[in-house]
């Protein structure tokens, strides 16, 4: 469903991805995580075109994608949220559900709601996004994303300082959306919510695939043990 390959970012003097291939299975729930700096961000970034890839490609369903536009990706159907959440603070829950959408018309409004339900802060439409909590904010990002209804779904560290019980409910929807057929790339450093959630994991170490499998396999590799050597792998920043 998508897949990169070989792809190469570099900033300055650091290459933050090098050879980057990875595959998303269609209907599946893949994890990506790494150490702090490892690169899943920039390979978000360069999937959803905010950053240039150097060399290698990205494809969505066998079609070749790389270096287009953030807009015409999310046209194509990808959607993504990001580490620290874009939400406007002085605009209200609702307004910013309808940033996009030129007209703001009532069949707008009407679907803003229905993911409002779906992720569970309807009853803060009419509030000031500034005011919802770290978590809430979250959840707003993931029904802003999905009113667009794409196939493929990148959440960039979704339970990031996250309440626990906020944790769980936001795994419960992810769980239904996937059970509705939707495919999903997650960045997580909560292990728990990572091996609880999916199928299939992808480590990165400095820009490059150190281990691909599943949950089981990936956390017992020693490849992913040194990895994360030194780390406390629950510490999200
Ligand atoms: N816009 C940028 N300008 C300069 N360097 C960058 C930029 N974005 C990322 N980097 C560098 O690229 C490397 C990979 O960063 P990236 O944010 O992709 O890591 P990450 O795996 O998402 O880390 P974290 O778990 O902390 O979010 C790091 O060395 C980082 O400093
Ligand atoms: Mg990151």
């Amino acid at each position: 469903m998508l897949r990169t390959e070989g792809v190469r970012k570099s900033y300055g003097g650091v290459r933050a991805l090098d050879e980057c291939t990875i595959e998303v299975g269609e209907g599946t729930v893949a994890g990506l995580i790494g150490p702090n700096g490892s690169g899943k961000t920039t390979l978000f970034n360069v999937i959803t075109g905010y950053a240039k890839a150097e060399a290698g490609n990205v494809y969505l369903a066998g079609t070749k994608i790389t270096n287009i536009a953030p807009d015409k990706v999310f046209t194509l159907g990808i959607g993504r949220t990001f580490q620290l959440t874009r939400i406007f603070p002085t605009l209200t829950v609702m307004e910013n559900m309808l940033v996009a959408s030129r007209h703001a018309r009532a069949a707008d409004r009407k679907r803003a709601m229905a993911q409002l339900e779906f992720v569970g802060i309807a009853g803060h439409h009419a509030a000031l996004a500034g005011t919802l909590s770290y978590g809430q904010r979250k959840l707003l990002e993931l029904a802003y994303v999905l009113v667009a209804d794409p196939a493929v779904m990148l959440l960039d560290e979704p339970a990031g300082g996250v309440n626990p019980s906020l944790v769980n409910y936001i795994a419960d929807r992810i769980r239904e959306l996937h059970a509705a057929g939707k495919t999903f790339l997650i960045v997580e450093h909560n292990m728990e919510f990572v091996m609880g959630l999916c199928d299939r994991i992808t480590v990165l170490d400095s820009g490059t695939v150190v281990a691909a499998g599943p949950p089981d396999i990936v956390r017992t590799d020693r490849r992913v043990l040194d990895a994360y050597l030194g780390e406390d792998v629950e510490d999200s920043t």
